[in-house]
């Protein structure tokens, strides 16, 4: 698909992770999102979305985010030369996200209250204004998205037996799904990694109390669930004996392969860079 707006999103790094395959007693790799243009896997989405709204002469995009969507819409309008205005939940969003968005020139509202609250308003501001709303109840989103599981099967010269992956709204883990559906054939096992303490985890990029896209995730993938202590100690794991500095909310897919133990080959998808959440350190 050739895209009006693109930043060189995709073709991200599958990484084997023989350490952590000998811990976990399956063949472990790692889809490396962090290596994105903005440092997550919402630019495959978000590349989509904002090239369809420039082709539908939409005036602006508006979105709400715990931080990374934030930090790629607001990118991709600076590209697209399109204003952007971006509803946060006020002292829960990472410093490094909030620093891209305004590096990129957006509009920052905070609100007073959480994640779905900030989304209900993004959604509202689209209604009134006739802007385009890029959060992932924009089908193009989805779309995007799902560029990632037709590539890990590219290279892994098949599809994998199982894929984890953070659940924080559910929009990755339907695009996931969507993704393979579309190779045709056997489909991965999904596992979809929430932390046990939705409304407060220490992991703010999936900081969701009530994900919205619960009842198709749900269908297409088994619910796992991590503590906040999991979630830490597999984060500290993955940069100590692989190398890679994901974001805390990324390591919920290793926690739940931990718990679960798959057998086969295994995709853990770590969905954005550590480089964005510097606060969070003192967790490790
Ligand atoms: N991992 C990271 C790093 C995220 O930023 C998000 C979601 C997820 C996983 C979960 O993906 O919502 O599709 O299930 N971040 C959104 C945001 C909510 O605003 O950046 P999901």
């Amino acid at each position: 698909m050739a895209l009006t707006v693109s930043l060189g999103e995709g073709g991200t790094p599958l990484v084997p992770a023989p350490r952590l395959s000998e811990r976990l007693g399956c063949d472990v790799w790692l889809k490396w999102e962090g290596a994105n243009p903005t440092g997550s896997f919402k630019d495959r989405g978000m590349a989509v979305a904002v090239s369809r709204a420039v082709e539908r002469g939409a005036p602006g995009v508006v979105c709400a985010s715990t931080g990374n969507t934030a930090a790629s819409a607001a990118a991709y309008a600076a590209r697209a030369g399109l204003p952007a205005v971006i509803v946060l939940p006020a002292g829960a969003v990472a410093r490094g996200k909030l620093a891209q968005a305004v590096a990129a020139g957006a509009e920052l509202r905070e609100v007073d209250g959480s994640f779905e609250d900030a989304h209900m308003l993004a959604r509202r501001l689209a209604e009134v204004e006739g802007w385009v709303n890029v959060n992932s109840i924009n089908p193009d989103r989805i779309e995007g998205q799902a560029s990632a599981a037709r590539e890990i099967a590219e290279q892994l010269g098949g599809v994998p037996d199982a894929v984890a992956l953070p659940y924080g709204g559910g929009g990755n883990t339907c695009a996931y799904a969507r993704g393979f559906a579309e190779i045709g054939g056997a489909m991965p096992r999904l596992l979809a990694v929430q932390p046990a303490d939705r409304a407060g985890t220490f992991a703010s990029a999936i900081r969701i109390a009530d994900p919205v896209h619960r009842e198709r995730a749900e269908s297409v993938a088994e619910v796992v669930t991590a503590a906040e202590d999991e979630i830490a100690e597999w984060w500290r794991a993955v940069a100590q004996t692989e190398g890679l500095f994901c974001e805390p909310a990324s390591a919920a897919s290793l926690a739940g392969v931990a718990r679960v133990r798959p057998e086969g080959r295994v995709v853990c998808v770590l969905t954005g860079t550590g480089l964005k959440d510097p606060d969070a350190v003192e967790r490790l």
